[in-house]
């Protein structure tokens, strides 16, 4: 299945990396430099549409007009914890960017996710913001951020995973339409519990190695 807010980048190095990221083999070393590698490839597809504007520069031969980012600076804002996985990749790729995050938390009571932390730059809504999180599982949290960072103003968002499950992008579709998607993979479907099959396991703990 794929859906009309789902881009998913096919590259063969993401193909690539994405597989090593999967193998339950790899150390954690080994996966937080994939991760990173993963990250800054799949950061060219989110801004590629990035606005240029032109200025005017010379060169060692001569004078001229050439495309230079126009704009605030664009907002990479991770959903903690897994989402930080995305961030030293992304910030090799653009190192002026402004960076948020925010947390969420099932509520005890409600089983719902909660918004417990969030803290993002000044002028949202003048900047292009890709939201961070590697799994798009049930989509739960994912919606719950992205409605965060709307009621904080931000009007251009794009969503960044590695891994989506099908329930997690109708979900998402659906909250949040005027969001795309992008994703390394869109995979077979939820467990019981709520991970993705085939997957890569919990993406935090793979990251931080706080298992095993
Ligand atoms: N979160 C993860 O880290 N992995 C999954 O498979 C689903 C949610």
């Amino acid at each position: 299945m794929t859906a009309d807010n789902l881009t998913l980048v096919r590259h063969p190095l993401v193909q690539h990396k994405l597989t090593i990221l999967r193998n339950k083999e790899t150390p954690t070393a080994q996966f937080r430099q994939v991760f990173r590698e993963i990250a800054f490839v799949l950061g060219c597809e989110a801004t590629r549409d990035l606005a240029l504007g032109a200025v005017e520069i010379e060169t060692p031969l001569e004078r001229g007009s050439f495309p230079y980012l126009e704009g605030k600076k664009l907002c990479f804002v991770s959903i903690l914890r897994a989402g930080n996985g995305f961030l030293d990749g992304l910030l090799d790729l653009v190192p002026s960017a402004r960076v948020g995050h925010v947390g969420i938390e099932r509520d005890e009571e409600t089983l719902q996710p909660k918004l417990y932390y969030f803290k993002a730059p000044d002028h949202l809504s003048e900047r292009q913001v890709i939201l961070l999180d590697p799994m798009l599982a049930t989509g739960g949290t994912a919606i719950e951020a992205a409605a965060a960072l709307k009621k904080a103003g931000a009007t251009r968002i794009k969503f960044l995973c590695l891994v989506a499950a099908p329930e997690g992008v109708a979900a998402f579709g659906e909250a949040h339409p005027d969001i795309p998607i992008i994703a390394a993979a869109l995979d077979r479907r939820l467990n019981k519990v709520g991970y993705i099959l085939p997957g890569l396991g919990d993406a935090g703990d793979r990251i931080y190695g706080t298992k095993g």
